[in-house]
């Protein structure tokens, strides 16, 4: 079996390492690398490695893929789409009497043919392939179709397959009750926890923990760590709690509305063994000279808890001045990678005490 996993532009690597420890048998074929797509297959039995997909904490879909191949970026593409739809023999998939809708994407540039034309040329060649074969014509319905069937073009090449992971994105998780206003992707959360090499046992912290997203992810992870989740603002630290309770780890998780300017006056020195942190951008928060400012007074005082050799993810979108409050508190660069948050390109520093 061959699949096609998404995740955030610039994860890649870790949905990678995910899958290949988390999936049985799950060998990595590509990793399209600021794309957000791994392709890899497993020989493992079909009914555990379903349940694995659903498992995963990187991923935000995954389809079994069917067919591949090259097709025109001009007009004449989606003949060519049509043909390999049908010879993907996805019609199969839709049980007798049942509905499907086609979800489509194009990635890459100089396509001659939108998404929504590229989707209805696939649904009407798995229309035409179920006639032919099976002798009746399975009905389009977008919403809670019985079977999505994924066709998405990446530059010239055509993947067409089945969601198997269902509609909903997986990084909407279901813990999550309160909705901060600029909450991180769970699957980022996920992704920093892996860069920080965050394990189990660790105490973990978030200082700028909002709706608890870092927080819940470190407590769902592992059983055994501490998780400290602060926050400045009381509505958020309210939902923060009810976010903490929803998801079932209020044992292991401890919010408190403080400020991280002063952690040092909350918790011990050198006792936090990984710190991950999705502080204010600065676009959202109005003016970047806050963020500067607030840089400037928090990693400080994020150096004096940390223990030496721990380890810090903080993902923001202005680099520049994070490198340079982090240093000069006194901490290492240990790593950096660049990933998408929604519409904008972000860093996601590792810092060393
Ligand atoms: C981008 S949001 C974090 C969102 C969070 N990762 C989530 O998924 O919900 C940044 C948070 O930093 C908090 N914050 C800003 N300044 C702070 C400070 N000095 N101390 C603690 N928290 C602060 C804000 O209240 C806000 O909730």
């Amino acid at each position: 079996m061959r699949f096609l996993a998404t995740c955030n532009p610039g994860a890649e690597e870790v949905a990678a390492e995910e899958i290949e420890w988390e999936v049985e048998k799950a060998r990595i074929l590509e990793v399209r690398e600021g794309r957000g797509r791994v392709v890899f297959e497993s020989k493992g039995r079909a009914w555990l490695v379903m349940e694995q997909l659903y498992q995963l904490r990187s991923v935000h879909a995954v389809s079994l893929l069917l067919k591949e191949g090259r097709i025109s970026l001009s007009r004449s593409g989606l003949e060519e789409a049509k043909r390999l739809a049908m010879e993907s023999r996805a019609h199969m998939f839709i049980p007798f009497g049942g509905t499907f809708a086609v979800r489509a994407e194009r990635i890459g540039e100089g396509h001659e043919y939108t998404s929504i034309e590229l989707a209805a040329a696939v649904g009407e060649a798995v229309q035409l392939a179920a006639e032919e074969e099976l002798g009746w014509r399975p009905m389009v319905r977008l919403n809670s179709p019985s079977t999505i069937i994924s066709a998405e073009v990446e530059d010239d090449l055509l993947r067409v397959g089945v969601l198997v992971t269902g509609e909903r994105s997986r990084h909407r998780r279901r813990y999550r009750v309160y909705d901060h206003p600029a909450a991180l992707k769970a699957t980022l959360a996920y992704t920093m926890l892996r860069m920080a090499q965050a394990k189990d046992g660790d105490t973990i912290l978030d200082p700028m923990c909002g709706g608890g997203t870092v927080a819940i992810e470190a407590a769902l992870l592992f059983e055994n760590s501490k998780v400290y989740c602060i926050d400045i603002n009381k509505r958020h630290v309210e939902g923060a709690r009810l976010n903490v309770e929803s998801a079932r780890v209020r044992n292991r998780v401890e919010v408190i509305h403080w400020d991280a300017t002063k952690l040092s006056e909350v918790l011990e020195e050198s006792s936090i063994d990984v710190a991950v942190s999705n502080p204010p951008y600065g676009i959202r928060l109005g003016d970047p000279v806050d963020v500067r400012i607030l840089y400037r007074e928090f990693m400080p005082e994020l150096y004096k808890v940390m223990r030496s050799g721990g380890r810090a993810a903080i993902i923001t979108a202005e680099p520049v001045f994070l490198e340079r409050a982090a240093v000069k508190a006194g901490f290492k660069v240990m790593g950096r990678k660049r990933v998408r948050h929604g519409d904008l390109w972000t860093t996601i520093f590792v810092f060393v005490k």
